[in-house]
Order: C-alpha cells, then structure tokens, then sequence
C-alpha cells in the first residue's frame, strides 16, 4: 500500500498493511489484533510532522475519528470537542466563521486536529496548548480509554507526553475551551505591524494575516512536497544569546524561559543555504527552514541535506539544530 499521498513531503513509502480506524471500538480490535502478530504499529493523521523509509514493516493505521460537538459553557466560553480525525484548519475555519475565536492564529497548519496536541502546534505567538482542555486517548499500555487534562498532556514547546512517550497513547477526540468575545493575540510579527490597532482586535484580520503570511513564506505540500519547519528553533543561555548577537548583530531571537530561542531559519539562511539543492531535495526559496521534497526525494537524501545543514550551524554558530519530524521507523 502506497503512502505517498499520505505524508505531507509526498514520499514514496509502501506499508506492509494499511488500515483506517473510524471509531474507539476499532482501535480495541486493531490491539488485539497487533498482540497476537507482534506487528510494529505505525500511526499517521495528516502525516505532515513524518520522514518516512521507504519500505515501512506492519500496520499503518490511519485515524479518521469525526465529530464536533459544540457545548454553551456561559456567554463567552464555549467548549469545542472534535474528532481526531478532523482536518485542522477546515475546523479552525469553520469555527471562526460560527463565531468561536481563540485558534485564529493557527490557520493553514497542515494535518488533523488528533496530531496537533502530540507536538503542541504553534504559530504567531499562540500554541495549542493554551485552548486545549482535554485530550481523549486509548492508552496502549492501560489497554482503556481516558481523558487526559491539559496538565497531564505535559506541553512544551513542539512537545508533550505523547511525542515523550511515543507509542503509549492513541488520540481519540480532543476538547477546547474557545470565546465568543474576540481576545486576540498580536503579539509577533507581521501581525503587530501590518495590522492597524482595530484590525489587530479583529479574529477574522488575524486569520486572513496569517492565512496570507503563511501562503507566502512556507510552500504548499499539494505542490512542493514539505514537513514544514524542519528544525526546531534552538534555545541558548543568555552568555550564549550575547556572545552570537555581538557577532551577528541582525541574529533574530526572542526572550524564552530557559534564555534565548534564536530564529533557526534566520542561522540556516545566513549560512548560505536558502534555495540550494541536494539531489531532488533542497532548501525552500522563502523560509530556510522548510526542507523540500522537489519530486523523487527520499529519506536517505533529506537526511544528507539536513545533516549538512547541522553541520554548517554547528560550526559556524556552534549552535545544534534539533530535527522537528518524526522519523520512522
Ligand atoms: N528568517 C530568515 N531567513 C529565513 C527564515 C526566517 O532570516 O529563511 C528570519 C525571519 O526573517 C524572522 C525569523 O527568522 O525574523 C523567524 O521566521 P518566521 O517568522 O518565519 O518563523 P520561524 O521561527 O522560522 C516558527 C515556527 C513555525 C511557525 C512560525 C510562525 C518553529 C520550529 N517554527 O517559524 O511553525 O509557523 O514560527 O509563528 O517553531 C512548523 O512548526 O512546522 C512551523 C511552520
């Protein structure tokens, strides 16, 4: 079974078997099923955070758990519980226009909504975690289905209990608390400058600002196979921030709690290496972090560009770039 449309760098992986799980009950039968074969299980949702081999061994099961259900909690919050199966911007869309705001700045993220709470989504100054209430697993090791409240998710920036625990929990529905009444976040660039002072209350300016944005800088995978950011953006102590910025004085960063969290794209970039190519893999043209798939990639050439890419940073900043996506197997 072919995986190549199912992952968003458009590799042309094939499963062994592949299978799609549309209700709690077949995810119990799916683990019975993997005790008594001892097959290795891989999950995918939007497979948009995955570098794929290309032969991949067991069972690829893919959630497509629907639903949104839409709870009054008082006049201004409101309870959203959706399907891990959704599409994540289809249902950032829909909700801004039923008037439900608070996950505007997190438009256009490919993937399903099940995916957005394993590495903690972010963008324009807003993750995922702050609407987040609750997440619904069926734990593979408790063999049962919960609730886990936003606390015991353990979010961190692209991080949680379920990227730490890699293959202990299945998303099944996630909850959100969201408002009525705007509260916008303006906070990061380009939203505080392109934005006049009344626009940036606006939930609806917001969303077309950072549809925009996003449609300009980062390449669409129906188009230009891609997993996004590949890197995370590295996190220094201050000394280090100091030393770098007396070096390069246009380094961008921004104040974080353990130090510094420099702009990844901005070191990749500033190495000369925005537009180059590697084999049929390359660097994106307009965000340096972007790593392509120009048609025929694989994994072994991506992970050649992004080892050279480290490499590169390691010695020019002495900075270490941590890959974003998970690798499988
Ligand atoms: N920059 C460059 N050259 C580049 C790319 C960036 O100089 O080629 C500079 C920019 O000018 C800017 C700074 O670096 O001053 C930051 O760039 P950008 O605003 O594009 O954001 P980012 O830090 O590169 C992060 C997230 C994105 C998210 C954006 C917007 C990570 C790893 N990435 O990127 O998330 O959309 O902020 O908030 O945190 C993703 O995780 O897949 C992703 C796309």
């Amino acid at each position: 079974f072919s995986l190549k449309a199912m992952n968003t760098l458009g590799f042309d992986a094939v499963a062994e078997r592949f299978v799609q799980i549309q209700s709690p009950g077949e995810v119990e039968e799916l683990h019975a099923e993997l005790k008594r074969s001892g097959d290795p299980l891989l999950l995918i949702g939007g497979g948009s955070n995955l570098v794929l081999a290309a032969q991949i061994p067991g069972i690829v099961a893919q959630l497509t758990i629907r639903g949104c259900e839409i709870e009054t909690m008082d006049q201004d919050l409101v309870r959203v519980t959706l399907g891990g199966g959704e599409n994540w911007h289809a249902t950032v869309s829909s909700l801004l226009d039923q008037g439900i705001y608070g996950l505007e700045n997190l438009a256009l993220i490919p993937g399903n909504v099940g995916a957005a709470p394993v590495q903690n989504i972010g963008a324009y100054g807003v993750e995922v975690k702050d609407r987040i209430e609750a997440v619904e697993v069926y734990d593979w090791q408790e063999e049962r289905v919960y609730w886990l409240d936003n606390q015991a998710c353990e979010f961190g920036y692209r991080d949680s209990r379920f990227k730490r625990e890699g293959g202990r929990y299945l998303i099944l529905r996630v909850s959100f608390l969201l408002s009525r009444t705007p509260a916008t976040v303006t906070t990061y660039a380009p939203l505080n400058t392109e934005l006049s002072p009344n626009e940036q209350k606006d939930p609806r300016a917001v969303y077309r600002t950072v549809c925009r944005t996003r449609r300009d800088k980062l390449p669409d995978p129906e188009q230009i196979g891609n997993a996004g950011s590949f890197f995370k953006n590295p996190v220094v102590s201050q000394a280090d921030y100091e030393r770098l910025k007396a070096a390069y004085p246009g380094l961008v960063a921004y104040p974080d709690r353990a130090g510094f969290k420099l702009a990844a794209g901005w070191l990749i970039d500033h190495c000369g290496w925005k537009g180059r190519q590697m084999g049929n893999v390359g660097v994106h043209d307009r965000q340096a972090l972007v790593l392509v798939n120009l048609g025929g990639g694989d994994r072994g050439q991506l992970e050649r560009l992004a080892g050279a890419i480290q490499a590169d940073v390691r010695e020019t900043y002495g900075v270490e770039l941590e890959p974003e996506p998970k690798f499988y197997p």
